[in-house]
């Protein structure tokens, strides 16, 4: 079953552009990735790690999940941004292009080492070996939440971005089954073309038909698609209100069907209306505690 934690919206936020970085603290984000990798210029890495260094331990995110996407070990920048992150101590780090479960083993391990605590891992899903070995990944330790970068993801097919997204299909799927099937959350990739609504919309709304938790995001302009469109709707709201009611007077009949507006419910669609609601309210209260 998917997670109740909102995670409607998680934007990446280039981690050497201090305007950026000054917004977090207002945007209506439910999850933030401040960003080392792809967004920050190799002349830029150093002043990238200790701008979001700052800006983490500056704290006042309120209720908005903070993580840092560090660069690969593989990379000359990975170990000091791992080392940087612990000190840091943001809610997740996010793990660029995981292979398998191993690369997870070896980050837990440097921050484990720098003295991180608790933190969390995300793993983002964008190698073709990745996504091969979701099943195993997905199991690692500490992992919370799978990312898919489908930009490199349809680099490394060879594959072009449609509307219609077959070229990542297989690889959306698998993923999602390798997080539910280990209880973690899974946001989707980016709508690269960030002044283009309709399309943004439709993505999300793609996204959220196959049960992923939220996207992640490039733009503020994008947050309020993805929220709205990720959260459950009051009209989806109303329904499950209603089926509520008319299983439990079924049940009060001995019965295990009730009928709703033609369709079936049973225990299971219960579950699923009262998860609706559950999310809800947890999106209620992130709101209310983010204004
Ligand atoms: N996070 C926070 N603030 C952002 C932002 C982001 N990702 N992208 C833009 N903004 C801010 C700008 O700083 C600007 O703020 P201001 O008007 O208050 O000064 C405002 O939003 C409007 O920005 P705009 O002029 O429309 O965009 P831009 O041309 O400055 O930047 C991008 C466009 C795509 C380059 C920029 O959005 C970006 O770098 N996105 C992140 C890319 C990324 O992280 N990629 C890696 C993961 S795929
Ligand atoms: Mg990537």
């Amino acid at each position: 079953m998917p997670q109740t934690r909102p995670r409607r919206s998680a934007l990446y936020m280039p981690g050497a552009k201090a305007r950026a970085l000054e917004k977090a603290r207002t945007l209506p984000a439910d999850a933030l990735i401040l960003d080392l990798e792809d967004a920050v210029g190799p002349s830029e890495k150093d002043a990238a790690r200790r701008m979001v260094v700052e800006a983490v331990r500056a704290g006042g995110f309120g209720p908005r999940e903070v993580t840092i996407r560090v660069n690969g070990l593989e990379t000359p920048w990975g170990e000091e941004d791992l080392e940087a992150a612990a000190e840091a101590r943001p809610d997740a780090v996010v793990i660029p292009k995981v292979d398998r479960p191993e690369d997870l083993a070896e980050a837990a391990a440097r921050l484990d080492a720098a003295g991180a605590g608790e933190v969390a891992l995300w793993a983002m899903m964008e190698t073709p070996l990745g996504v091969l070995n979701a099943r195993e990944i997905a199991a690692a330790s500490r992992l919370a939440c799978l990312v898919m970068g489908t930009n490199d993801l349809v680099k490394e097919l060879g594959a072009e971005h449609t509307a219609e997204r077959a070229e990542v299909a297989t690889s959306l799927g698998i993923c999602l089954l390798a997080a539910r099937a280990h209880g973690l959350a899974i946001l989707d990739g980016v709508y690269n073309a960030f002044k283009d609504r309709e399309g943004l919309e439709a993505a999300c709304r793609a996204g959220r038909a196959m049960g992923f938790d939220g996207k992640t995001l490039i733009h503020p302009d994008q947050l309020e698609a993805a929220n709205r469109v990720f959260a459950p709707s009051d009209a989806e709201l109303e329904l499950a209100r209603r089926q509520l009611t008319a299983f439990e007077e079924t049940r009060a009949k001995g019965e295990a069907v009730a009928v709703v507006d033609g369709r079936i419910v049973e225990n299971l669609h219960v579950e699923t209306a009262r998860a609706l609601i559950a999310k809800a309210d947890a999106i209620a209260k992130l709101e209310a505690g983010a204004a």
